[in-house]
């Protein structure tokens, strides 16, 4: 027979009654010398941390990549290194706009981020189950999240802050009808695809740079929610996705996605952008499958619910900078601002060593010179922990990051992305893929927020429309009729 643990204080001892306060006379009042009980307020006082300024919804697991495929050739990433090797790793799925209490089947993007451990520090991919973005710069990226979070009087989702800011955002369109497409709202966080939207680079062992996007496609298959299914549910059970993650996994049903990349050398991204005019490192476009095919690295899977919700899945912090030996960026202004977004979330809302914590702390050795500060679990340095290069210039830690060498040009400048940009063919493309019954969903779907907002934004969303697609247009406007609403 399992026997109950003694309950005792944050220091270990036993607590003699946790049901009466230690009162002067069984009427009170309380004395402070109740060590337990003030205890126990101040903590629970302080039981809450800054939710993320967007993602804030979020589940996670634990899981395992495992390499299929050989691509040793195209990276030096030692957990690339052979068939057959897994890694550990941590994944969280959320939605973006909604606050940590909102519902799980929101109309949204689905951020798609995932840790590996590996041997030569951790691997964060934090990506969303879309291959493209809203916009492609980082310095619209707080404008743009105003918008799809709350009026700042009413305190109000505001379907005319969205529009207004995606009709004077063209590049916004591509995403912009996939949010309003099916995929806006997947059923659950096992069917769907996850993407690393980005362009990155991997660097082989010749130090050779090639170019890649991350594909995780859903051994579960795709399956959405209509908007009519998402909405009864966003009431009766708002937490659907993380119930069906969770159950999914604590029943043996583990979720799978396969890994695969894009590839492209630098000649062969700049001949396709002179084919094409698409600048190859704007995250509002996308590789065609037909013109970059992806090929099988490896697969993950989750199979290990967190033991700790907030411990695990509150408190990781996943970053974009987060790359291994074998890895690169790219030029992607989005990628660059992202950089310096992520770490410095977490510095204000975990703390200055939230890298200490289990759930981010690397499960390789490492050593570095950053000393101290609040909950300081590891002692990163011993001594001296400061950097100890030799006369001769030797850094004797051994310490290095492993990129290529990178050639950068160009006169600095802010280049205005919106000019001369073909904002319209991959937005009109996409809309052309999808079958009869998903373009009707897409203009019902996209008429509804549309139809609450002035005339001067439909009008200018509306013209975007018909630049992608005539058809887009007319069945927009189709839609909006049954709303009341004539604009032709
Ligand atoms: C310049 C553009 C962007 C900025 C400045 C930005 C910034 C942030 C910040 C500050 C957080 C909260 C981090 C935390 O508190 O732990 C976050 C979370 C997140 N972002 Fe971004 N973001 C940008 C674009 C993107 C893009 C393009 C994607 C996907 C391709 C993305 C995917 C995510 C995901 C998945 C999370 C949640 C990570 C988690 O589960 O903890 N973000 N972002």
């Amino acid at each position: 027979m399992s026997k109950t643990p003694t309950l005792t204080t944050a220091a270990g001892i036993p607590v003699v009654d946790n049901q009466n306060s230690l009162s002067a006379g069984p009427r009170g009042p309380l004395l402070l010398q109740d060590f337990h009980l003030i205890e126990k307020l101040q903590h629970f006082n302080r039981e809450r941390i800054p939710e993320r300024v967007v993602h804030a919804k979020g589940s996670g697991a634990h899981g395992t990549f495992t390499v299929t495929h050989n691509i040793s050739h195209l990276s030096k990433a030692k957990l690339f290194s052979e068939i057959g090797k897994k890694t550990d790793m941590f994944m969280r799925i959320s939605t973006v706009g909604g606050e940590r209490g909102s519902a799980d089947t929101e109309r949204d993007p689905r951020g798609f981020a995932m840790k590996f451990y590996t041997e030569e520090g951790n691997w964060d991919l934090v990506g969303n189950n879309t291959p493209m973005f809203f916009i492609k710069d980082a310095i619209k990226f707080p404008d743009f999240i105003h918008t799809q979070k709350r009026d700042p009087q009413t305190n109000l989702k505001s379907p005319t802050m969205m529009f207004d800011f995606w009709s004077k955002a063209p590049e916004s369109l591509h995403q912009v009808t996939m949010l309003f497409s099916d995929r806006g709202t997947p059923d659950g966080h096992r069917h769907m695809h996850g993407f690393g939207s980005h362009t990155y680079s991997l660097i082989n062992d010749k130090d050779e740079r090639v170019y890649v996007k991350w594909h995780f496609t859903t051994q579960q298959g795709i399956k959405n929610l209509s908007a009519a299914e998402a909405v009864r549910l966003a009431g009766e059970d708002p937490d659907y996705s993380q119930r069906d993650l969770f159950n999914a996994i604590a029943t043996g049903d583990f979720p799978r996605w396969e890994v695969r990349l894009q590839v492209a050398t630098e000649a062969e991204l700049v001949a396709w952008e002179a084919r094409t005019g698409w600048n190859p490192f704007d995250v509002t476009k996308v590789w065609p499958h037909a013109d970059f095919p992806r090929i099988p690295v490896g697969m993950i899977e989750l199979n290990r619910n967190a033991a700790n919700y907030h411990a695990e899945v509150e408190q990781v912090a996943f970053s974009p900078a987060n790359i291994v030996p074998g890895m690169g960026y790219s030029p992607d202004k989005m990628l660059q601002g992202r950089l310096f977004a992520y770490h410095d979330a977490q510095l204000y809302r975990i703390g200055a060593n939230h890298q200490h914590l289990p759930v981010n702390a690397p499960r390789c050795p490492f050593h570095n010179h950053q000393a101290d500060g609040a909950m300081a679990i590891h002692s990163g340095s011993t001594t001296p922990n400061y950097e100890n290069v030799d006369a001769a210039g030797t850094n004797p830690s051994g310490f290095g990051h492993g990129d290529a060498g990178w050639e950068l040009s160009g006169i600095a400048g802010r280049y205005d992305g919106r000019v001369k940009e073909d904002d319209y063919t991959q937005a009109g493309n996409l809309f052309r893929l999808l079958p009869a019954q998903e373009k009707q969903n897409l203009f019902d779907n996209m008429a509804g927020p549309l139809s609450q907002v002035n005339v001067e934004i439909m009008e200018r969303q509306l013209a975007h429309l018909d630049q992608a697609d005539a058809a887009y247009g007319a069945g927009v406007r189709a839609a909006l009729r049954k709303h009341g609403i004539n604009i032709d």
